[in-house]
């Protein structure tokens, strides 16, 4: 063999594994940022969340509440709770809910319709004054119907707010 071709075959040979190192690399980074994003605080963001990314059916639901269990006025006759695991984590601990907490409420009506999908996502920073809970509501096909601070959201749940504004269970301790 010439010496040139030797060369060749050894810079090509080179190339090669640089760009299998760099592929490889991107892979990683890829899948890291995939598995470890969450949400921004908006409700098109957490229905992509809920229903691709992180299928909320498959969470485990409010320790102890059931399958479509009794509600009380706003929410709907029966009710089903599901939390992140965050939110698990932190309902266990009872120490109020840690960032990235998120709560996802199916409400339906006596005779087990769908009506409405809430949503409470704890986002640090995001506002201070209520707990930093963001809110959502969606009708049953996901369309976004309230979003953020929703002041009725807020001024009821803020009559929990010693519970980390939540209803279902103690979270906190107080
Ligand atoms: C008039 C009071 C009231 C209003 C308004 C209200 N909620 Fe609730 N919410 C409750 C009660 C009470 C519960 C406990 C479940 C039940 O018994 O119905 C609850 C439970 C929840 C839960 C489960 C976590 C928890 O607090 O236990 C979520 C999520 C939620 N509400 C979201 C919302 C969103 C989003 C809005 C606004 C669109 C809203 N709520 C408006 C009273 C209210």
């Amino acid at each position: 063999m010439k010496k040139s071709t030797i060369i060749l075959f050894f810079v090509l040979a080179l190339m090669g594994i640089v760009f299998v190192a760099y592929a490889g690399h991107e892979a990683v980074l890829h899948q890291r940022t995939i598995s470890s994003h969450m949400p921004w605080a908006d409700a098109g963001d957490i229905r992509y969340h809920i229903t691709i990314h992180m299928p909320y059916h498959k969470w485990d639901k409010w320790p102890g509440k059931g399958e479509m269990y009794k509600g009380r006025e706003p929410h709907g006759s029966l009710l089903t709770t599901f939390v992140n695991k965050n939110a698990l984590d932190s309902i266990k601990k009872v120490k109020g809910m840690a960032d990235e907490a998120m709560i996802v409420k199916e409400n339906y009506d006596q005779n087990k319709a769908l009506m409405a999908i809430t949503v409470m996502y704890k986002v640090k920073g995001y506002n201070p004054e209520g707990g930093d809970w963001f809110y959502a509501k969606y009708d049953p096909e996901f369309n976004i119907l309230a979003e953020g601070k929703v002041k009725e959201c807020m001024d009821c749940h803020g009559t929990v707010k010693d519970n980390d504004y939540l209803f279902t269970g103690k979270v906190t301790g107080k």
